[in-house]
């Protein structure tokens, strides 16, 4: 299989082509993402909910996210694996924010970094961009700012918030970003901002209209108790993991496994 590039990004968004990307976190996932043809994966710092048993994404912390990226791009070498930056490793200042991203790509083989934020940060994703780290920008709902949100809510349904998320899409852009997230967005403001701009939208709760789609992997696989509205389970996963153990469990007290088979002599 080919390396999958920015280059083939783009060109599969310009061929009109939908682009798919999940979230994964660990080698035995993103191989099954890149198996099954999902377009670029995502290290999301959501792993801290999905895999560190986290209620928010605010404790994940660098060495975190670069112990799960490398696992990533250990399990699918060709894929285009995506860096998200986690809280307060960019905020703080520029050049932490360079130092951290640089780390990030140079110790994990990432394709590219993300970062949550609009116009406030084009200056430093103008920066990445100039010194070689691909950004992907994320706006509308922000889950790293949960907490001066008050929770997580739709974003863009009244006039001066959908204009500050136009405001934000064509700065991230001007700023040199290759692609932006939508988060939870009305579908017909994310119709509007994805035709105002000339690169990729990737929705996620923001309706069929964008250029593409990330989905969080445990989401589709059914392995969370809580499905959110915008996401679907493709596979009851939690259910047959758990009516296998229970098997394996069963037939342990029942002494019948290890069978014969299963043992050495
Ligand atoms: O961390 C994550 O999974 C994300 C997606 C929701 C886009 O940022």
């Amino acid at each position: 299989m080919k390396k999958v590039t920015l280059t083939t990004l783009l060109k599969r968004k310009n061929a009109g082509e939908k682009l798919v990307m999940s979230t994964a976190y660990t080698a035995i996932e993103s191989r099954l993402c890149l198996n099954a043809g999902i377009d670029f994966m995502l290290v999301g710092d959501s792993v801290g909910m999905t895999h560190l048993g986290y209620a928010n994404t605010l404790p994940v912390t660098m060495d975190d996210m670069l112990a799960h990226t490398a696992a990533v791009r250990r399990g699918a070498p060709e894929a285009f694996v995506v860096f998200d930056m986690p809280f307060m490793s960019y905020q703080e200042c520029e050049a932490a924010a360079m130092h951290h991203a640089g780390i990030a790509m140079k110790t994990t083989g990432a394709d590219a970094v993300k970062l949550e934020g609009g116009a406030e940060y084009a200056p430093l994703v103008s920066k990445m961009t100039a010194a070689g780290i691909p950004v992907m920008g994320h706006i509308g709902l922000m889950p790293q700012r949960v907490q001066v949100c008050g929770g997580y809510k739709i974003v863009g349904r009244d006039e001066e918030s959908a204009a500050q998320v136009m405001r934000d899409a064509l700065a991230l852009q001007e700023a040199g970003a290759f692609a932006v997230v939508l988060e939870c967005i009305p579908e017909n403001l994310a119709k509007t901002v994805t035709e105002s701009l000339e690169i990729p939208t990737v929705g996620i709760g923001s309706g069929k209209y964008c250029s593409g789609q990330v989905q969080v992997i445990t989401d589709l696989l059914g392995l969370m108790d809580f499905c959110p509205k915008h996401a679907k389970r493709y596979l009851n996963a939690g259910e047959l993991i758990t009516d296998a153990l229970s098997a394996y469990a069963a037939e342990v007290k029942a002494g019948t496994f290890p069978a014969p088979e299963n043992t050495f002599q």
